[in-house]
């Protein structure tokens, strides 16, 4: 049963892996091979004696949202200050920045403007700019009139603009790239083409509840219908889009959730000009679920727009929505007039899990929805991550550290 598995893992030439490894008395298991799993396993395999597995589903990691958004390392100026949104955007940013300064992923440091055309987003403008500078400590200046026109490479504000300086972008290929490298090497393995398809947690340990005596994951080993069992002593469902899935499998049925789904459609630009050398959001609108079409950059400089927000029933309808385009011009058009929108062309849309419907989340309203990171009441051994969206990116090393101290206590330093 499990040499098939052996044999598959060995095959991935970067695999520290023995087939011993496979009879997994492993310390610790995550299900979810994207950006905030792979930061979660890293952490953990740092944990002294630790064997940690990390279970993804495709041959490949990183392959879902963890490649599907704007890569933009975010300042965290958008959420209360009692958030974990803030807390681990916050943290999670200068880990990130460090991280990629010391192990040599591509970022840049370009800043942002959010932009205000009316006084309603003024208004907005104001409240992020005193949440900042009141509550939660993050940097932020206001853009002076003429330094919009100087400076501003035809962008229009106006009802003004802030600016928020340590925002950036990141390579996020090149970090879950270096996340992979650094969990290997401190001894994790990787277990690939592996969907989670049941778990059971264990009872028997000295306290009975269940998953005190570990837990058991059971993974297809592919269309043949075969089943390897992983054990654990711990588990973290870290399975992004999967992640309600997972959840379903552990608790009673009273307990069960359902996962709503927001696509963001992405637009490229293939003209040269205008020319705009930092990100550009739009203020944010009462009771909208993204943060606006906005302007982002790629490393090598290129312009693309988006991402909108397009509730889908499924989770992998993942084309572009080109009839979508005109609503994102209208948008795009009043920051940046000078656009050419026959530049515009469909790029590639990411999926944001989401915990409540269409109307009952928003990033202004009394409904703001939280990540949701727990280890879980009744169980032992379980650290549940649900609705991880946007900034999951930017937070990822930060809930790393925050899942390790869930399950033991104490963060190691990385
Ligand atoms: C449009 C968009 C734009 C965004 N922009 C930004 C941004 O600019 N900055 C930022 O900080 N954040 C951004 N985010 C958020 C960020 O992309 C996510 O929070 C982050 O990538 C989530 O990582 P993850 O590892 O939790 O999820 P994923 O990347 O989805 O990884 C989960 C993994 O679990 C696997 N899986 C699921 N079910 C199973 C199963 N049963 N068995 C085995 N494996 C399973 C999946 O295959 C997947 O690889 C954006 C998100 C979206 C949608
Ligand atoms: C695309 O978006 C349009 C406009 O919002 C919507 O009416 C339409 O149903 C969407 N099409 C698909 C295939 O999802």
């Amino acid at each position: 049963m499990l040499g098939r598995r052996a044999a598959r893992l060995a095959r991935s030439p970067s695999q520290i892996c023995h087939a011993q490894a496979l009879n997994f008395s492993s310390t610790a298991a995550v299900i979810g091979g994207g950006v905030v799993g792979l930061a979660i396993a890293r952490q953990l395999s740092l944990q002294p004696g630790s064997s940690t597995v990390l279970i993804e589903r495709h041959p490949a990691l990183g392959t879902e949202t963890s490649s599907r958004n704007s890569e933009v390392i975010h300042a965290g100026i958008y959420y209360g200050r009692d958030t974990l949104k803030a807390a681990l955007c916050h943290r999670g940013k200068d880990l990130l920045y460090s991280l990629c300064d010391r192990h040599g992923v591509a970022y840049r440091r370009m800043g942002k403007w959010l932009v205000a055309q009316n006084p309603a987003q003024r208004e907005a403008l104001e409240r992020i700019h005193a949440l900042c500078r009141d509550e939660i400590g993050v940097p932020v200046r206001w853009v002076a009139r003429k330094e919009v026109d100087e400076r501003g490479e035809g962008v229009r504000a106006e009802a003004g603009a802030l600016e928020s300086p340590t925002t950036g972008i990141v390579d996020s290929h090149g970090l879950m790239l270096c996340l992979r490298g650094l969990f290997e090497e401190a001894g994790g393995v990787v277990a690939l083409s592996s969907p989670v398809m049941d778990i059971r947690p264990l009872s028997g340990g000295a306290s009975s509840l269940p998953g005190s005596a570990g837990w058991e994951v059971d993974v297809s080993d592919g269309p043949g219908g075969d089943i390897s069992t992983i054990t654990a002593e711990t588990l973290v469902n870290a399975a992004g889009l999967g992640a309600v899935a997972v959840h379903n499998m552990i608790v009673p049925p009273s307990e069960r959730r359902r996962l709503y789904f927001a696509k963001g459609n992405y637009f490229s630009y293939t003209a040269s000009r205008p020319r705009i050398s930092r990100l550009i959001y739009p203020a944010p609108e009462p009771g909208a679920s993204g943060l606006g079409t906005h302007l982002t950059l790629d490393l090598a400089g290129r312009i693309r727009f988006g991402p909108d927000v397009e509730w889908v029933d499924d989770p992998n309808d993942l084309t572009v929505n080109a009839s979508r385009l005109q609503e994102a011009v209208a948008e795009i058009q009043k920051y940046l007039p000078a656009i050419d929108p026959a530049a515009l062309v469909p790029d590639y849309a990411g999926m944001r899990p989401k915990l409540a419907p269409k109307g009952a989340a928003s990033a202004t309203d009394k409904s703001f929805q939280d990540f949701y990171i727990k280890k879980e009441d009744g169980y032992e051994g379980w650290v549940n991550l649900l609705g991880i969206e946007s900034p999951g990116l930017t937070s990822s090393l930060a809930i790393a550290e925050m899942v390790q101290r869930l399950l033991h206590g104490q963060a190691s330093s990385t």
